[in-house]
């Protein structure tokens, strides 16, 4: 989505280590109007799936799941992060590694908010290893509900997650694929998307 790769030139900084901060619009102060015009991006491109639900993790996953649950008219569950997990049986549970922050942690939903009739629309903002994605799919077939998809804003596209998932035979589509990026120059490449605006 060129919207977002011109945005990500503009105000993104290329960090030592791979990392890519977009503080300024998406990971810290939010752009509501960008995250609108996105919305709409993936909507158009999941046109063909019966979406009935968008499922997110936190935290910065939420911003951008609540615009696109209001562009599809449905509501959005966010997963819970938990460092002890309630083994009440009331919630789906699963672990997710986190390499960036090296650690590993439970993700909980209430079993109220997954049902087997779902039709579930992942989104999230990032995607690197794709470890959150992968946990989030887990609870979806934990519940007995069905992946329609997975929606990424940016995917770090030199790093296996896009990989991964995409290999499972699920539809991913991230606005913006970063094929390498460079800390010394800035110079942020990425992948041609030619199905997308
Ligand atoms: P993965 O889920 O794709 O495997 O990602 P990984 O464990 O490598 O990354 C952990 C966290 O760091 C994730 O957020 C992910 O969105 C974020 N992240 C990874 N690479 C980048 C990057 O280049 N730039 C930015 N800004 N974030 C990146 P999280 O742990 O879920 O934290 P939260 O911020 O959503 O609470």
């Amino acid at each position: 989505m060129k919207l977002l790769e011109d945005r990500i030139r503009r105000d993104g900084t290329v960090k030592p280590g791979d990392v890519l901060k977009v503080d300024s619009f998406i990971n810290h102060q939010m752009d509501v109007e960008l995250f609108e015009q996105m919305a709409k991006e993936f909507r158009r491109l999941f046109a063909d799936r019966p979406i009935n639900k968008i499922l997110t993790i936190e935290a910065s996953g939420i911003g951008i799941a609540c615009i696109v649950a209001r562009e599809f008219h449905v509501p959005v569950v966010f997963a819970k992060k938990s460092q002890s997990i309630n083994l009440d049986g009331e919630s789906y549970t699963t672990k997710v590694e986190s390499f960036t922050h090296k650690r590993v942690y439970d993700v909980i939903v209430s079993k109220k908010y997954l049902n087997p009739e779902d039709h579930i629309l992942i989104i999230d903002d990032f995607m690197a290893n794709g470890c959150a994605v992968e946990g989030l799919i887990d609870l979806i077939h934990e519940a007995g509900a069905t992946v329609e998809g997975v929606g990424i804003a940016i995917e770090k596209g030199f790093q296996r997650g896009g990989q991964k998932i995409r290999s499972q035979g699920i539809r991913v589509e991230s606005l913006a694929i970063v094929d390498s990026m460079n800390a010394e120059t800035g110079e942020i490449v990425f992948r041609d998307q030619p199905n997308q605006s």
